[in-house]
């Protein structure tokens, strides 16, 4: 099996790397601004918004005769009220987290489908859950990819493959510790635990959807009660 995951730079892609690599899996990641570090085995310069660039990556590592996992962690943000928005910066949001991850997919699947397995994995928020002020580009862009990942479950359930897509919480690593303190304490007076939640249930349930040829179409919310 080869897991291939987008963003492995930082943060949650970076911590998926190392933990599949720690299990013994064959594991390749892309980065873009941030270097990989020093002897950053499998890393590949990809900008996702580039489906060239993403369509050269994916054909480099991934053949039909393999399994294989695609999570799609490469995510960005940017924060303004809608009414005085930054155009551009919307949209970068959107080409990056929705057509980046769309990309990535289309890439991949024809060689899933030869090969008749493939397990798909989008990283979505609670954000697009709750309505948050200000993030209207990030929940457009995260909410979009529960309804496209329900029909490409449709049309691809009979060639072996599954996509599901994560709805996380606030979790105690990548671009959640870069919320300012006061945000952050906010924040965590919501969450139920009162804690920013712990990466290692991103792991678990990633692997359950790996292993899992039943769960398709569907999102899983992992937030510690937090609606
Ligand atoms: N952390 C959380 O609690 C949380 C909560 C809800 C949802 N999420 C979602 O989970 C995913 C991972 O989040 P994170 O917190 O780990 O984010 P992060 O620490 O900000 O890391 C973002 C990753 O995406 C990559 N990236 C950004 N733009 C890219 C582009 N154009 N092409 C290729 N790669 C690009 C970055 O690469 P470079 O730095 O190399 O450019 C980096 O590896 C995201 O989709 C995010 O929306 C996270």
């Amino acid at each position: 099996m080869k897991i291939i995951i987008t963003g492995a730079s930082r943060g949650i892609g970076k911590y998926l790397m190392e933990m599949f690599k720690k299990e013994g899996e064959e594991v390749y990641g892309t980065y873009l601004n941030t270097p990989p570090d020093e002897g950053g085995e499998n890393m590949s310069k990809v900008n996702i918004g580039d489906y060239n660039e993403v369509k050269t990556w994916v054909d480099s590592i991934v053949k039909n005769d393999y399994k294989v996992v695609l999570l799609n962690c490469a995510g960005t943000n940017y924060n303004g009220f809608a009414h005085k928005a930054d155009l551009a910066k919307w949209k970068s949001v959107i080409d990056i987290n929705l057509t980046g991850t769309f990309y990535a997919i289309h890439a991949v699947l024809p060689l899933m489908r030869e090969s008749g397995f493939g397990r798909i994995i989008n990283f979505a928020s609670i954000v697009a859950q709750k309505g948050i002020p200000g993030t209207s580009a990030y929940a457009a862009s995260k909410s979009a990819l529960w309804g496209m990942s329900k029909s490409i479950a449709i049309e691809n359930a009979k060639k072996g493959i599954t996509i599901n897509s994560l709805n996380l919480g606030y979790f105690d690593i990548g671009m959640i510790t870069e919320v300012p303190e006061e945000f952050l304490a906010l924040i965590k007076k919501e969450i139920p635990t009162g804690q920013l939640g712990n990466p290692e249930n991103i792991f678990k349930i990633v692997k359950f959807l790996i292993e899992s040829d039943y769960t398709n179409g569907t999102t899983i919310d992992i937030n510690a009660g937090l609606f």
